[in-house]
C-alpha cells in the first residue's frame, strides 16, 4: 500500500458512522474493533459525533479552510493502515452526516483515502440489515481510490441483535462477521507488506495529471 510499509502490527480506524447515543451501528464499530484488537491488529475506535463539521460549502473552504474536525478525522486516516466503516441506512442510501464527512477530508491533500483499504459494516432493524446503503457507500469511495473489500457485512433485526457483552446474539453471525474481519486484515497485511495493488487513480480515465482543472486527479 505504500512505498515503506510502517513496522508493528496494522492499525485500523474503525468508525461508527451515526450521531445518536445508543446508535447500534457504533456498537456494531465497537464490536469489530475488538475483534480487530483480538486478532494482534490495533483497532482505533472513533465514533462519528468526535469529529463534528458543518454542512460542505466551498465558500466556507475557501475561506477558512478544512474545519477541526475534518482535519482530525484525517489525521486519525493518516495514521492508519486501513479503515471499517459501520454506517446505518437511510433511505437506501448513505446518511447524510457520513457523506458529508467524506466529502470534507476529500479536499485534503494528499486526500488520504486512496491509499486505504477499507471494510463495510452496517446494522439496522429491518430485515436487510442496511446493506443497500452500504452498496451506495462504495460509490464515493472507490470514486477516491479506497480499495474496498468485496465481502460486507450487514446485521438486520439491529435492534435485538447484541447481547449484553457487545457480541451478535447470533452465535453464526457472530463468527460470520469475526471471519470477515479476519479475511479484510489478511488482505490488507498482504498488500501493505508485498504491494500486491498498484495504485493509478484517476477521476475520469481522460484527465492529465497536473491541470488545475483537474486537480481530483493524482498519481
Ligand atoms: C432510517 N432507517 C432505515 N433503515 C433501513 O433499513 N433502511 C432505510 O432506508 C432507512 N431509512 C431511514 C431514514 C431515516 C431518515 C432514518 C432516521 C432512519 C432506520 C435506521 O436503520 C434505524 O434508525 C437505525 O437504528 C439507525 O442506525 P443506528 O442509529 O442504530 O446506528
Amino acid at each position: 500500500m505504500t512505498d515503506e510499509p510502517r513496522p508493528g502490527p496494522l492499525r485500523v480506524l474503525v468508525l461508527g458512522a451515526a450521531l445518536r447515543q445508543g446508535s447500534t451501528n457504533v456498537r456494531l464499530a465497537s464490536l469489530v474493533a475488538r475483534l480487530i484488537d483480538g486478532h494482534g491488529a490495533v483497532a482505533d475506535f472513533a465514533p462519528l459525533p468526535e469529529f463534528d463539521m458543518p454542512l460542505y460549502n466551498a465558500d466556507v473552504e475557501e475561506a477558512h479552510g478544512l474545519p477541526p474536525g475534518a482535519l482530525a478525522l484525517r489525521d486519525r486516516l493518516e495514521s492508519s493502515d486501513a479503515f471499517v466503516i459501520a454506517s446505518p441506512e437511510y433511505n437506501a442510501s448513505v446518511p447524510g452526516v457520513l457523506k458529508n464527512a467524506i466529502d470534507w477530508v476529500s479536499r485534503v491533500r494528499p486526500q488520504p483515502f486512496k491509499t486505504k483499504h477499507a471494510l463495510l459494516v452496517s446494522a439496522s432493524p429491518s430485515m436487510a440489515g442496511g446493506n443497500r446503503g452500504l452498496w451506495v457507500l462504495r460509490v464515493p469511495l472507490e470514486h477516491l481510490g479506497t480499495r474496498v473489500y468485496p465481502d460486507m457485512f450487514s446485521l438486520a433485526r439491529s435492534h435485538e441483535g447484541f447481547t449484553e457483552d457487545g457480541d451478535l446474539a447470533d452465535p453464526g453471525l457472530q463468527q460470520r462477521l469475526t471471519d470477515t474481519v479476519h479475511g479484510f486484515l489478511g488482505l490488507v497485511e498482504a498488500d501493505l507488506r508485498y504491494g500486491c495493488l498498484q495504485r493509478r487513480w484517476y477521476e475520469f480515465l481522460g484527465d492529465r495529471t497536473g491541470a488545475p482543472v483537474t486537480q481530483r486527479a493524482e498519481d
